[in-house]
């Protein structure tokens, strides 16, 4: 059977340049035979402790999909140098024991390999980059090493409203992609 790859994207607006390198990464991977599916998690709750037993149904849903992939893949902007706060709270979901006060039984999100990838500006995403992956690291999930693939968005992307990527970005993308597979089959 193919293994699937989630894709979440740190980005709901809907010209998002992020979301536009996640549909790129997503069709490179189907070409590869992965499958790719994108984790729709805009009704995700903002986690509050008062409110996070019993468990809200989209955040159960949102687990669930996590639990049958192979591997997730962030695809993110970039926010004053770090990640937005609607992936932190994402993630900080997905790392909290399903039933409450159980800290035995390992999160969906641990050992899970991971990845991730950001579209910015001058800062070719450097910062958010190191910021994810230190995330994705604490909250015990299987970073693939390096710190993923940083595009930074050229002129005509800002003024045009459409990322353009070069060849050499894609190249850069096929790569990661490349690599990601052999490191979810290596499980
Ligand atoms: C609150 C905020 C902070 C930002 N900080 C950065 C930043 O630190 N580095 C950067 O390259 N771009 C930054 N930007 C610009 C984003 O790269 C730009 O808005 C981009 O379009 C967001 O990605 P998206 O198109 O996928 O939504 C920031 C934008 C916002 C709204």
């Amino acid at each position: 059977m193919s293994k699937t790859i989630l894709l979440a994207v740190g980005s709901f607006r809907k010209q998002s340049f992020n979301k536009s390198l996640a549909n790129y990464i997503a069709e490179t991977l189907e070409k590869e035979g992965v499958t790719a599916k994108f984790l729709n998690y805009r009704n995700l709750p903002i986690l509050e402790q008062d409110t996070e037993y019993p468990t809200p149904q989209e955040v159960i849903d949102i687990r669930n999909e996590v639990r049958n992939a192979d591997g997730l893949w962030i695809v993110t902007p970039e926010y004053n140098g770090s990640y937005p706060a609607l992936l932190k709270n994402l993630l900080d979901w997905l790392s909290r024991p399903e039933k409450q006060f159980d800290f035995e039984t390992p999160t969906v999100i641990n050992g899970l390999a991971t990845t991730a990838s950001s579209a910015a500006g001058s800062t070719k995403a450097k910062f958010v980059l190191e910021n994810v992956h230190t995330l994705l690291k604490y909250i015990r999930t299987n970073v693939m090493t390096g710190n993923g693939v940083g595009i930074q968005m050229s002129q005509e992307t800002w003024q045009t409203g459409e990322l353009k990527l070069t060849e050499e970005q894609k190249e850069q993308i096929n790569e990661q992609v490349l690599q990601f597979i052999k490191f979810i089959n290596k499980k």
